[in-house]
């Protein structure tokens, strides 16, 4: 469906690519656990910023499905803190209105980390000032391949006629159904590339590189982000 040209003043959904912990930390001759560790204050922040300008989904990759191929010690450091995140921000996330939300493969997930989770994403399902969507153990590809998939087992039992396969029958089978495409992303470290992140949902978002690193993107940083997309036009293929 075609879009109205706009000139939108705060994106309603952002999605980051939170990426330069490893660089931050050896530029601070600390292991890269510390620079995960340090990147935990970004989130803090970001979480702040994103309710503070009126952002209503925040989507964070936290950890990627190519990500389990890292050495055994940095994994379960990375789950361990992820792990003690939750828990100690439970009570700041019923305070703040913040809805706990993933996607991604979550059964690959420890147990006792994929525990936490559920539990915070049902005690927090009520709020309703931001949506906050951990990306973990996601791959945008799998999560493709899996509605594929999906709308295949659909199309056999005869639920589903292929000629009525829609645009939205897709977004409807991945794991971001119900929640608006983003509308910027923002990638931390100066790379550029996407890797594998949100590929049919940011068919049309605004992309926005800085060559800041994590662990150094804080509310600032953000707030110019935010500056900066309210600079652009967006067309949709429009005029
Ligand atoms: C991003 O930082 C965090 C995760 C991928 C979990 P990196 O760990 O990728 O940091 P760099 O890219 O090595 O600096
Ligand atoms: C992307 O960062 C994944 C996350 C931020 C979780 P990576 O560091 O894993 O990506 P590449 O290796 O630079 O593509
Ligand atoms: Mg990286």
């Amino acid at each position: 469906m075609a879009k109205e040209k706009t000139v939108s003043a705060v994106p309603q959904h952002v999605a980051i690519i939170m990426d330069g912990n490893g660089r931050w930390a050896q530029k601070h001759h600390l292991p890269r656990l510390s620079g995960h560790e340090a990147g935990r204050k970004s989130v803090k922040q970001v979480v702040q910023a994103a309710i503070h300008h009126g952002v209503r989904y925040l989507t964070l990759y936290a950890f990627s499905v190519e990500n389990w191929q890292r050495p055994r010690e940095e994994v379960q450091g990375l789950m361990g803190l992820l792990r003690g995140v939750i828990r100690e921000e439970l009570n700041e996330m019923g305070k703040e209105g913040i809805r706990l939300r993933t996607i991604g493969r979550k059964q690959d997930l420890p147990d006792a980390v994929r525990e936490e989770l559920e539990a915070a994403i049902e005690r927090t399902k009520e709020n309703q000032r931001l949506d906050l969507i951990l990306a973990l153990s996601y791959g945008s590809r799998a999560e493709i391949t899996e509605a594929m998939q999906a709308i295949g087992r659909e199309v056999k039992d005869g639920k589903l006629d292929p000629d009525k396969i829609r645009e939205e029958t897709v977004s409807a089978h991945l794991y971001t159904h119900g929640i608006p495409d983003p509308d910027f992303l923002i990638r931390t470290s100066g790379e550029m590339r996407i890797s594998n992140f949100m590929l049919w949902q940011i068919s049309y978002a605004e992309i926005y590189v800085t060559p800041v690193l994590w662990p150094d993107f804080g509310k600032e940083e953000f707030a110019k982000a935010l500056e900066d997309y309210a600079g652009r036009e967006r067309r949709f293929g429009g005029i």
